[in-house]
C-alpha cells in the first residue's frame, strides 16, 4: 500500500494483467470442451497460461503479505467486510488450486504436460485413473464456483464505484499521485 491509501503498481499491475489472463482461461477452457477442432489449439494455450497464472498468483501472494492493502471504509457495513476478506481470499485458493489441480489430473491420467517450444513438466501427482477420476471433476466444478466467484467480485467492485463512490475501486485503478479520489 502507498501513502494515499492505494494498492501498490505491483499489486495492481498483476491484478489486471491476471483478470484478463484468468477471464480468457475460464473461456478458453470451455471452448476446448465444446469445441473437437479447436480442442487442440485451446488445450496448447490453456496448459502454459495455466502455469503462469500459477506463478503469477505466487508472486501476487507473496506482494499481498509484505505490502497489506488499504483498508476498507470504515462506514462499509461489517458483513460486507467480511464478504470482501472472504471472496479474496477464495479468489487467491482459487488461483493457485486451479492450475494444480489441472496439472495433478493430467499427471494422474498419464498425460504429458507440454508447454511451448515442447518443454515437458514433471508429473506432479501418481498416475492412477481413481485420482483422475476425482481431479477432472473438481477442475470443472472450482471452474464455476471462480466464474462465480468473479462476477461477485466485478459487481461489487461497480457497486463501489457506481453507487457508494468511496474510493475503493480508484484504489485498485490509479496509482493515488494525483490525489483526488472519486
Ligand atoms: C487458473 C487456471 C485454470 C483455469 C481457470 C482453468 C479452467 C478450465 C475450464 C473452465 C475447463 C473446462 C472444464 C469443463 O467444462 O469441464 C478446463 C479444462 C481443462 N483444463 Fe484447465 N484451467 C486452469 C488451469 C489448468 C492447467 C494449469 C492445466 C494443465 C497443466 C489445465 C488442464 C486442463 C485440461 C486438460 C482440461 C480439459 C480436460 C478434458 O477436456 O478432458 N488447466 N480448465
Amino acid at each position: 500500500m502507498n501513502r494515499h491509501g492505494h494498492f501498490d503498481a505491483l499489486a495492481r499491475m498483476l491484478h489486471w494483467l491476471m483478470a484478463a489472463m484468468i477471464l480468457a482461461m475460464l473461456f478458453i477452457g470451455a471452448g476446448m470442451v465444446v469445441s473437437l477442432a479447436w480442442r487442440p489449439t485451446l488445450l496448447d494455450l490453456h496448459r502454459p497460461l495455466g502455469l503462469a497464472i500459477l506463478l503469477l498468483a505466487i508472486v501476487r501472494l507473496v506482494n499481498r503479505l509484505r505490502s497489506p492493502p488499504p483498508p476498507l471504509p470504515a462506514d462499509l457495513p461489517a458483513i460486507q467486510k467480511r464478504a470482501a476478506h472472504a471472496s479474496h481470499w477464495l479468489l487467491y485458493g482459487l488461483m493457485l488450486a486451479m492450475p494444480l489441480i489441472g496439472w495433478s489430473m493430467l499427471s494422474a491420467g498419464g498425460y504429458p504436460v507440454v508447454l511451448f517450444g515442447g518443454v515437458h513438466l514433471p508429473a506432479i501427482a501418481p498416475h492412477s485413473p481413481d485420482l483422475y477420476a476425482l481431479l477432472r471433476p473438481a477442475h470443472t466444478v472450482l471452474a464455476y464456483v471462480l466464474f462465480a466467484t468473479v462476477l461477485g467480485h466485478l459487481g461489487a467492485a461497480l457497486f463501489h464505484a457506481w453507487v457508494r463512490r468511496d474510493g475503493v475501486f480508484s484504489s485498485m485503478a490509479r496509482s493515488g499521485k494525483t490525489g483526488a479520489r472519486p
